[in-house]
């Protein structure tokens, strides 16, 4: 299966992405992961890519679409893939349907993650990330007593842009560019909404139904 996840910062795609991909035996490709991989190992791509995501805007086109070109011509992504946080806008939806048609395919299913920005806001202040493992906690409703990552031991941290001001320039950012990608893909007949509010295995469970036709 070919699908991507949509959905204001916060919704949940990452949350979603590791239960989904791992059900569905499928790679999953997080742009924000891979920036933040190479923000931390200090690369050439991390340093031009740290100063977007401080300020919460999106890093370049040409960047971002280069480096998913590269991922997607990996042999591990041949026969299905979860796309998380690309694509971020229309110009790079555009350009994905015309990198996956030279592969002779194109994507089965978009799941938009439906959530208002009062629990964005709520889901981001308390997000903790594992530097180890990757694995996304919430202090509140994981009930995080320490920073200890309970999967695999390594120390938890906050993302440097889900300060609150950052956040709220992202939900803009998001509605400016990203919100239009719903009507791209609507137009497309392959958009599927998901509410995403509740527990994560309720929304787990929503969204595993609505890609049930395509399993
Ligand atoms: P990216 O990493 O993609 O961030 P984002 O889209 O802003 O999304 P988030 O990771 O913040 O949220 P999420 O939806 O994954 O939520 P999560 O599951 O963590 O991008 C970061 C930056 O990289 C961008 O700003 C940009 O600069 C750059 N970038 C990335 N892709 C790009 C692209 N294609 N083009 C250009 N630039 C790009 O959940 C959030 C919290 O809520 C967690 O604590 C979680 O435990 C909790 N939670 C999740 N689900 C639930 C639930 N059901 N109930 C209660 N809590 C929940
Ligand atoms: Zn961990």
């Amino acid at each position: 299966m070919r699908l991507v996840l949509v959905g204001p910062p916060g919704a949940g795609k990452g949350t979603q992405a590791q239960f989904i991909a791992s059900n569905l035996s499928i790679p999953k490709i997080s742009t924000g992961d891979i920036f933040r991989a190479n923000v931390s190992g200090g690369t050439e791509l991390g340093k031009l890519a740290k100063e977007y995501m401080d300020r919460g805007d999106l890093v370049p086109d040409e960047v971002t679409i280069a480096m998913v070109r590269d991922r997607l011509s990996e042999s591990d992504v041949q026969d299905g893939f979860l796309l998380d946080g690309f694509p971020r806008n229309v110009p790079q939806a555009e350009i994905l349907k015309k990198m996956l048609a030279e592969f002779g395919v194109a994507l089965d299913i978009v799941l938009e993650l439906v959530v208002d920005d009062e629990e964005v806001v709520r889901r981001l202040a308390g997000r903790r990330t594992c530097s180890q493992c990757g694995r996304i906690w919430h202090v509140d409703f994981d009930d995080k007593k320490d920073d200890i990552c309970d999967a695999c031991g390594g120390r938890l941290y906050q993302r440097d842009d889900d300060k609150e001001e950052t956040v709220r320039h992202r939900l803009e950012v998001y509605q400016e560019q990203t919100a239009p990608l719903v009507s791209f893909y609507a137009d497309e007949g392959i958009l599927v909404g998901v509410d995403a509010t509740g527990p994560v295995e309720e929304v787990t469970q929503r969204a595993m139904e609505a890609l049930s036709p395509f399993i």
